[in-house]
């Protein structure tokens, strides 16, 4: 048992009181680079303003042989490249990696006020962040930092996604949770080789007929992610955190790549990664909230300015639950158009 009273205290003498209250910005797209990849970084102020995230990966993609040079490359990048007003997080190695410490040590010593968020692989229950929280309070205490250090789980265990409701609530400094089909996918032996979206055999079939048994049957894809992606939102709806949808890997079908970045938002997730350019403007796209939707719920808001009773609007029953889904769509619209003059220009803001 942990007394809530504690909760915002800092874990050690001389860190910063951690927030209560988890800053919510535009994040609909957290776009992965690769730290040691000169080429990748001498673009990154001209990537920065397209994206809502810029994330440095020291992770899975990198090679074990560049590892320290990913590591060094983003130290560098953190103390030198203007990225303007775009947070940049890391994803660093696992917890059980020969390079997460050193990971840690360094770049929280060396970039620890330019980070804003800490995205940790394989997070399989409370401990990993009891661990982590912890050890970044020490070192944030070490090093003077002003700003407490946010920490972002990806889920993509079997037991992550058994434990994500004590995951979310482990620390103050949860930001949010990123969904990792690639892992999950290895961890419960699915029999797949992908990364993201559906599988054409993945499917459910009609009936056969009994007066033609050979006629073919209708049959329908189904989407192997729904439970562990709604398990993920309501954990983190329930605690304060923000839910992300994670990579979708076949750069070659942004159909694809939309079709599953729509779903995960009408789930509840607040943004998807970008492995690519051309998925950055898929993510954003389809993360801000359709205009016509954003029309309709600002007539419903006008319609019904406390929030009470019922009417009827185009048809449709209005009342104070449609009231309050009307209410996330508008407040997220906001928050996207006061950053961007072309969205606030088409939802009327
Ligand atoms: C992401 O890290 C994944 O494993 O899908
Ligand atoms: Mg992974």
């Amino acid at each position: 048992m942990r007394s809530p009273r504690d909760f915002g205290k800092p874990l050690a003498l001389g860190a910063p009181v951690p927030p209560l209250e988890i800053p919510v910005k535009p994040s609909r797209v957290i776009h992965f680079f690769d730290p040691s990849n000169a080429k990748m970084a001498a673009k990154l102020p001209d990537i920065a303003p397209q994206t809502d995230i810029l994330l440095g990966n020291l992770e899975d993609a990198i090679p074990a042989d560049r590892k320290v040079e990913a590591r060094e490359g983003l130290v560098r990048i953190g103390r030198e490249v203007d990225l303007g007003d775009t947070p940049l997080w890391t994803r660093i190695n696992s917890l059980d990696s020969p390079w997460f410490l050193d990971d840690v040590m360094r770049l929280v010593g060396e970039i620890g006020d330019r980070l804003e968020v800490v995205m940790i692989p394989k997070v399989e229950g409370p401990w990993d962040i009891h661990y982590v929280d912890r050890l970044l309070a020490q070192l944030e205490a070490r090093h003077k930092l002003r700003r407490t250090l946010l920490v972002h789980a990806i889920l993509e265990t079997a037991l992550g996604v058994t434990n994500v409701e004590e995951i979310c609530a482990a620390s103050p400094r949860m930001q949010g949770i990123s969904f990792g089909p690639a892992d999950l996918a290895a961890s419960r032996r699915m029999k797949t080789t992908r990364v993201g979206g559906g599988h054409p055999a993945y499917l459910v079939r009609t009936d056969p007929d009994p007066n033609n048994p050979n006629a073919p049957r209708v049959t329908a894809q189904q989407d192997p992610w729904h439970y562990s992606i709604a398990r993920m939102v309501d954990a983190c709806a329930a605690t304060g955190c923000l839910p992300f949808y994670g990579p979708f890997g076949d750069i070659s079908d942004p159909l694809g790549c939309e079709d599953q970045f729509r779903a995960a938002f009408l789930l509840g997730c607040v943004g998807a990664w970008s492995l690519h350019p051309s998925q950055l403007e898929i993510a954003k796209r389809v993360f801000s909230p359709p205009v016509e939707e954003v029309k309709f719920a600002k007539r419903v808001l006008e319609a019904m300015p406390d929030g009470r009773g019922v009417l009827m609007l185009d048809g449709k029953m209005q009342d104070d639950a449609t009231w309050k889904q009307c209410r996330v769509m508008v407040t997220l619209a906001k928050l996207l158009a006061a950053k961007d003059p072309q969205l606030a220009r088409a939802y009327g803001l």
